[in-house]
């Protein structure tokens, strides 16, 4: 990596970490930072990523959320963009970035939202694996604790969602959230590495739940 990249991401990491210092709903720096680590140990065993695009995109993946910015799914990308711009980066780069991080984000069931170029199906793999297995047990729990939301309701089962909408505005419990989302993710990755990541943590959460489920009942 040339002393120019390493600065332009020395300088993203310090942006970040700032932005999101104090958020304790599991998107702090360290998923930030888990991600990207996951996005490039992807990206070197998908031929043709751009390495530089993939570490920007997944650095600044979740500067500005729908969940905490009143429901602008578009915010995030243009707050990158500025960003980006403010480097003095190239238009192709700039581009590129935003283009990967444009579609990351989970919908619910019923939209599908494959990113349009390589570096972006990486940065969403890497994102998505973050939120299953233990890690993503925890930030379930960590996001539904800060936003309110019981830990479970017996009798209160999984919905649908047939639009964005819907998915947005449901209060649902936690562990309707695995199988609102997390247990669809491991389905709906983009690379051949996430998918083998995904066994293991997809495993450890049905075992999770399985627990969840007997010691409730109090037969373990
Ligand atoms: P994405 O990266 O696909 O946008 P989210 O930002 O939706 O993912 O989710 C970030 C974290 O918050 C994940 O670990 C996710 O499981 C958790 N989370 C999101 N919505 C809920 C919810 N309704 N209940 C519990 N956890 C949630
Ligand atoms: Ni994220």
């Amino acid at each position: 990596m040339s002393n120019g990249s390493k600065g332009i991401i020395k300088r993203t990491e310090a942006m970040v970490s700032e932005r999101l210092e104090g958020n304790s709903s599991g998107h702090d720096w360290w998923h930030i930072d888990r991600v990207r680590r996951a996005a490039i140990e992807i990206a070197r065993t998908e031929k043709g990523a751009d390495m530089i695009v993939v570490e920007l995109a997944a650095l600044l993946h979740d500067i500005s959320d729908w969940k905490f910015n009143g429901g602008d799914d578009k915010a995030g990308v243009g707050l990158a963009r500025e960003w980006l711009i403010s480097q003095r980066l190239g238009a192709g780069v700039v581009r590129a970035v935003c283009d990967a991080i444009a579609d990351v984000t989970f919908k619910g069931k019923a939209v599908r939202t494959k990113p349009s170029s390589l570096e972006g199906c990486i940065v969403q793999d890497a994102d998505r694996l973050d939120a299953i297995g233990a890690i993503g047990v925890a930030r379930a729990f960590a996001y539904g604790g800060s936003t309110g939301r019981d830990m479970y309701i017996p009798g209160e089962g999984p919905r649908e969602h047939p639009t964005f909408e819907d998915y947005r505005k449901d209060r649902g419990h936690t562990i309707n959230h695995f199988h609102e989302k997390l247990l669809l993710l491991k389905d709906r990755l983009n690379t051949e590495r996430g998918r083998k990541i995904a066994e293991g943590r997809h495993g450890f959460m049905l075992e999770f739940l399985d627990r969840f489920q007997m010691e409730w009942e109090g037969k373990a």
